[in-house]
């Protein structure tokens, strides 16, 4: 684990409001996900010419916009999720939260808009763990889940890159992403949206990929299903994602087990737990692939019973297990409707890892506390 102790560039100003024990007790009881917020939030405004200026640490609450701020016509927003973990020992750590400030920086950049230094981010995260770490839950399975994000300011209508952009990085207690908890959910297969084409945004964490998403996902509701599988713009037939999530397929050949996740192909969200989860599983002894994998393989696949699981993964809802597809075409049961053992190996050792129970020997956490 990497100790971290820089001081920001903030000026701190503590709310003279936090909440009580108890009725931060009485919050954080069962928070489920984004629904509820720490005492504090980080603002850090951007001027093109004058660069990043001064921070502010403050009570968290509404901010003031002007009603033609840019970002409010033409959707210049990016954002990042990652996630502080009680650990054993009583201490604070993150996982990975470097390489959610670079993707940050990588979607600022497709997005035409400037990059947060990582230091800055790193800051941020660093002061607003400190000053509001009684929100950060001790069960395993519950953390704190930072969401920094960036918006263009200017008040201006013509389409252009905003020359000013605002900075603001928010906490929140949370537990299970999905209502229902770890249990395998039901996935439609999309045929009449795509999330992302070559040359637009998918790779990249911005606001406007998760609007467009909406009306699909609506569509899967309305099929009966929890959740929407992307596939490819091109072809429409290779799989890309599930929801905000990337997905993995579990094949059981010739005695080994392997893990198989969609290649990175500039349309596809590289989540950082996609990548911690390749490494994890190759830590288990098992093979791991990043390769096209189409809807016709994954049927196939099944109805031989060469594939064993299918399961998505993000920061938010870590893994969940998919139980069935339906698409236009047809309907599979995936592993009988179970969470897999490979899902849930995999699960519990992210977990403990992002909990301190066993060696980071990838040295993915920071010690913020
Ligand atoms: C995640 O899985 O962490 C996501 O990015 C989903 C989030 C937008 C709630």
């Amino acid at each position: 684990m990497s100790a971290a102790t820089s001081t920001p560039i903030l000026d701190i100003h503590p709310s003279a409001h936090p909440a009580s024990a108890e009725e931060r007790a009485r919050r954080m009881t069962n928070p489920g996900f984004g629904r509820v917020f720490t005492d504090h939030m980080v603002l850090i405004p951007y001027k093109e010419g004058a660069g990043w200026g001064r921070g502010e640490l403050k009570a968290y609450g509404p901010i003031e916009m002007d009603p033609a701020s840019s970002v409010l016509h033409y959707g210049q927003a990016i954002f990042e999720g990652f996630k502080a973990y009680h650990q054993k020992d009583g201490s604070v750590a993150s996982f990975r939260p470097e390489a959610n400030a670079r993707r940050f920086q990588t979607s600022a950049r497709r997005l035409a808009m400037p990059e947060l230094p990582e230091e800055l981010f790193l800051d941020s995260a660093r002061a607003l763990i400190r000053q509001d770490r009684a929100w950060v839950p001790s069960a395993v399975g519950e953390s704190l889940y930072l969401r920094p994000l960036m918006i263009a300011t200017d008040a201006l209508l013509g389409v252009r890159p905003s020359s000013e952009y605002l900075y603001l990085l928010i906490a929140s207690p949370s537990g299970s992403y999905f209502p229902q908890g770890v249990k395998p959910v039901t996935v439609w297969i999309s045929e009449d949206y795509v999330r992302a084409a070559p040359g637009g945004t998918g790779f990249a964490k911005c606001a406007g990929n998760y609007a467009a998403s909406l009306v699909a996902q609506r569509q899967a509701k309305g099929e009966g299903c929890d959740q929407v599988v992307w596939l490819d713009a091109i072809h429409r037939k290779y799989v890309e994602e599930m929801g905000g999530m990337n997905i993995f397929f579990v094949y059981r050949e010739k005695g080994e087990t392997v893990v198989v996740t969609p290649e990175l192909t500039g349309t596809l969200l590289p989540g950082v737990t996609r990548d911690s989860l390749l490494q994890l599983a190759k830590d288990q002894g098992w093979r791991a692939e990043e390769r096209k994998i189409s809807t016709d393989e994954w049927e196939a696949a099944l109805q031989e019973g060469r594939m064993t699981e299918v399961f998505a993964c993000g920061t938010a809802a870590v893994i969940t297990p998919v139980g069935r597809v339906k698409s236009r075409k047809g309907d599979w049961l995936v592993n009988g409707g179970e969470t897999g053992p490979v899902a849930a190996k995999l699960r519990e050792v992210l977990l403990n890892l992002q909990h301190g129970l066993i060696p980071d020997t990838h040295g993915w956490m920071t010690r913020i506390l």
